[in-house]
């Protein structure tokens, strides 16, 4: 199969996962079932906090340079949001000063991502996937601070960290498609994916609804 093919292949099958997500599952998931606005912005600080030190984390050691642009473009970027949710938390009179978004350690699909050693994989399971599960993710988290009057909180997902998320997905998505050329490389691109969205806290309630395909890898 050629790159592009088996490309399409995954967000086909990816998107098939997606599908059978009811409107507020992500959110559900990810909060143990604690769906407010301030809650879901605080995970939302976690998750930009893990994304930025991974990318950070995996730049020095993975030798491509157009791999490592994704990287670094992506660390700023997801500290950059981290800033701005923040901020949006004092103006929900959150205090922010006193949290630690991390006082209960990283998540674990941050322990299984900072262990992926090949460049193909941290593209898959970083920028590709976990950016695609992001979107999803903050596509409900959009609808979901409208219908519950938040508008300010909505448009700073919508016109400010989707967009950006969508690019991450998009640097992703072309770099496999230029570079998962070979057997080996579309296997070790497959299992990252899949392993990301066995193991992510937003798609948690899915593995009750699979047929067993998705489910947490042993290692
Ligand atoms: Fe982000
Ligand atoms: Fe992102």
């Amino acid at each position: 199969m050629n790159s592009k093919e088996f490309v399409a292949g995954l967000m086909e099958e990816m998107d098939r996962l997606f599908a059978r997500l009811g409107e507020t599952d992500t959110l559900e998931s990810e909060s143990e079932g604690q769906v407010d606005v301030v809650s879901l912005l605080r995970l939302a600080l976690k998750s930009e906090l893990e994304a930025s030190e991974l990318a950070g984390l995996w730049m020095p050691t993975t030798p491509e340079v157009e791999a490592k642009m994704i990287l670094a473009l992506q660390c700023g970027d997801e500290m950059r949001h981290y800033g701005l949710i923040s901020q949006r938390l004092v103006e929900l009179d959150f205090d922010v000063e006193g949290f630690d978004p991390l006082a209960d350690g990283h998540s674990p699909l941050y322990q299984y991502l900072r262990g992926l050693r090949t460049t193909v994989e941290r593209i898959a399971a970083g920028p590709f996937t976990s950016e695609a599960i992001a979107q999803v993710r903050n596509t409900q988290f959009v609808n979901f601070c409208r219908s519950a009057g938040d508008e300010g909180t909505a448009r700073l997902y919508e016109d400010t960290i989707q967009p950006e998320e969508a690019h991450h997905h998009h640097l992703g998505r072309e770099f496999l498609e230029k570079h998962c050329t070979t057997p080996e490389l579309q296997e070790l691109t497959a299992a990252a994916m899949r392993n990301t969205l066995a193991i992510a806290d937003e798609l948690r309630n899915l593995a009750g609804k699979t047929t067993g395909f998705y489910t947490l890898p042993v290692s």
